[in-house]
């Protein structure tokens, strides 16, 4: 993609494959608007994408909440004055059983970030992104296709929700010009699992572990998550909507009885 005379807003920009994404799109030149609540790790990136090429602008704001997320649309517009590639990347997980008494509040906590908010933020961009004849990636998972672990599944029907979003608004946006697409990463080492609050981190064990049963014996990692993303932002992507890309090690192929 041309990138200099470009803006992106990225939610969940302040750690791990929002942070690599900002990063990469900052040293292409375009211009950055990143997402998060974490203040301390926002600043950090932004120091990051600065030193890359392109200081961005950080906007502190829960996407779970409309206020937050009406204003950081707005702030994107007031500040660069439109928005070429929205990227839906602020996701959380979490554990609960169907049987349990928490089942309602982790699944609309995890709805309420993993697909609302994204739905929401769209739905205030897409006037914008008509207007510059953009595109949308939202950041999914391989859960949206396949059951990960007992007790995942509000993560894995949020993401199975958000890549079905995206299609049935492909359709919609196509005649407008506006691409929608998912980008479907495998295990990535990030701080998303301490960030479930519920779990410990996994351990360096853990990721050795998961690296020995993916099919390509390795663990995806965010910078190649963000190629993919840049790719697919790209006008080289342009005949691409309604479309999932998957970078996961091959996990999704994994024999069932290996
Ligand atoms: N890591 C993996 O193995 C993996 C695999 C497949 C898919 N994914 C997906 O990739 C995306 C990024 O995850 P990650 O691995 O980079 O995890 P991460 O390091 O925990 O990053 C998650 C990001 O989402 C933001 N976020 C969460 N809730 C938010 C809220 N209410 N408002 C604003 N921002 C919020 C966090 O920002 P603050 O904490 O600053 O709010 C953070 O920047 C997620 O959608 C995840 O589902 C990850």
């Amino acid at each position: 993609m041309s990138c200099n005379d470009k803006v992106i807003l990225v939610t969940g920009g302040s750690s791990g494959i929002g942070a690599a994404i900002a990063i990469k799109f900052a040293a292409h030149g375009t211009k950055v608007a990143i997402v998060g609540r974490n203040e301390t790790k926002l600043k950090n990136v932004s120091e990051e994408c600065e030193r890359s090429g392109s200081k961005p602008l950080v906007i502190i704001a829960d996407v779970a909440k409309e206020v937050d997320a009406n204003r950081a649309v707005r702030d994107t517009i007031a500040h660069f004055g439109k928005i070429n590639v929205l990227v839906n990347n602020a996701g959380i997980g979490g554990n609960s059983s169907i049987m349990a008494n928490d089942t309602m509040t982790v699944f609309d906590r995890i709805m309420s970030v993993n697909l609302r908010a994204a739905v929401y933020i769209t739905h205030l961009t897409v006037p914008y992104l008509i207007e510059t004849k953009g595109n949308i990636i939202n950041v999914s998972s391989i859960a949206a296709t396949c059951v990960l672990s007992k007790g995942d599944y509000a993560y894995c029907t949020s993401k199975a929700a958000l890549d079905h979003f995206s299609r049935c608004i492909a359709l919609e946006l196509a005649p407008k010009g506006v691409r929608v697409n998912t980008v479907n990463p495998g295990p990535v080492k990030t701080d998303f699992v301490e960030n479930m609050g519920t779990l410990n981190a996994y351990s360096d064990d853990v990721w050795e572990k998961l690296k020995t049963i993916m099919p390509l014996k390795r663990i995806g990692n965010s910078e190649e998550i963000a190629d993919l993303v840049i790719f697919v932002a790209s006008d080289n992507a342009g005949s691409v909507t309604g479309s999932s890309f998957f970078s996961d090690n091959g996990s999704l192929v994994r024999g069932a009885f290996e």
